[in-house]
Formats: C-alpha cells, structure tokens, sequence
C-alpha cells in the first residue's frame, strides 16, 4: 500500500516532465584537421541508408553550441546573449525513438519535446526537398530574437542571423570530419516548420545529415 502510494506520488512529479538522454562525452580532439574540413566541405544532398549513432549526433551537437574549453560555447554570440536554441529532428538515430530532441548544451543532453518521425513534413515544408526526408536526422536551428533584442535593440535581427551562420558552419565542418554529408538549407515556409515541430523559437537554418 505504501509503495503503492510513494509510486503514484513520483509519477505525478514527473508528469509533464520530459524524457530525457545523456550523450556521449564529444571528442574535444582529433587528427582530422580544420584545413583539411574547410577544403573538403561541400554541399551534400544524398545519403546512405544507415542510421546515425548517438556518438555522431553527439559531436555534430557539441560543435554547434556545447560547452567549450573557455566555459562557453562553440560558437560566438553578441553579447554573449545566446539567442540560439539547437534541435535534431531524428528519424533514423540508434538510441534514440524518432521525435523532435532539444540539444541541452549545459547537460550536454536530449530532451524529448515530440515524438514520431517529422523527417516527410518537414521536407514538405521545405518546399520538398527530398534529402531531408531521406537523411536520418536534421539540425534545426532557431532563436528567440527577444534575447538579443533586449540588449541591442534592431541591430539584433542582423547578430542573430550571423551566429546562425558561425552555428552552420561548425555543424558542417564538423559533419565533414567525421565522414558525414550535409548542406544547409534556407528554402523552407518558416511558420509551416515552426508549427510542425510544436517549437515557440523561429526557425533559421536546417541541417539534414547522413552518410554521403
Ligand atoms: C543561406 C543558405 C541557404 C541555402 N539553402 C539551400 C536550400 O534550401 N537547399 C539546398 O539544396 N541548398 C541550399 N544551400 C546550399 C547552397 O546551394 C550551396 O552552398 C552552394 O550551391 C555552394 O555549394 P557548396 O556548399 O558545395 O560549396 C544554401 C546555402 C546557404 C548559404
């Protein structure tokens, strides 16, 4: 009887809360060098039919906004107001159900914010473009403009857009290193992405990733 009420009492203190997976530890170092990733990126918009792994998923995570030696991120913010918000969108991830994930830097984990395979809609929302439908996961980036608003005023909508781009190109660079193909990817109906993926942030950039 009492386990019986200590049990219902922990599962209403966890309703509402979401599941939620500790990655692998990133590797903070390889021999593939920064040169060689610049000189061998490029867009890549097919893929094989393999799953990625969560080690994978972990690394192309940490490049885009972990937690780096300086105790910040990987990737430059104005004012270090961090409009960012990373998820995967993943369909073909061992380890991990499809669903929509949010990339929890300080914890270096995944929270579970939707289950089922998104992967068909939102390619349909990027005006179809296969190869999202076909990669195993995509990188989502969004923001929260009012964070680096509240600091900067209309030049924030300008720095938002940047740390997109620095964000995109430590995903690329980092995909091209472990082997993995990518291609950003701008061409979607922003409300249509925002809608689907249940998310509040905006939509910036979409990274679906495979093996090329
Ligand atoms: C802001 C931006 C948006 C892009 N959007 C798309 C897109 O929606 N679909 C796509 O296939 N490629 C997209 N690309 C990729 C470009 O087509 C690609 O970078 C360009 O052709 C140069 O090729 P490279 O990336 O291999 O150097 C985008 C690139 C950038 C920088």
């Amino acid at each position: 009887m009492v386990s019986l009420v200590l049990n219902l009492i922990l599962s209403i203190l966890l309703m509402g809360e979401n599941m939620v997976i500790k990655l692998p530890a990133p590797a903070k170092d390889s021999s593939f060098s920064v040169e060689r990733a610049i000189n061998e990126r490029m867009s890549i918009r097919s893929y094989k039919d393999t799953p990625l792994t969560l080690k994978e998923v972990s690394q192309l995570l940490w490049a885009s906004q972990g937690i780096v030696a300086s105790g910040r991120r990987a990737s430059p913010s104005a004012g270090a107001t961090y409009p960012l918000e990373i998820f995967i969108a993943a369909g073909k991830v061992e380890g991990l159900k499809p669903g929509l994930y949010r990339y929890r830097n300080k914890e270096h984990s995944l929270e579970l914010i939707k289950e089922g395979d998104l992967r068909k809609s939102l390619s349909n929302a990027a005006l179809g473009q296969e190869m999202i439908f076909k990669a195993p996961a995509t990188i989502v980036v969004a923001a929260v403009f009012g964070r680096t608003r509240a600091r900067y005023g209309a030049r924030a909508e300008r720095y938002v857009h940047m740390e997109a781009g620095h964000v995109g190109e430590n995903i690329m660079l980092q995909a091209t290193a472990l082997g993995l193909g990518t291609v950003p990817v701008g061409a979607f109906n922003d409300g249509e992405v925002k809608r689907l993926l249940g998310i509040t942030e905006d939509p910036l950039y979409l990274f679906p990733v495979g093996w090329k």
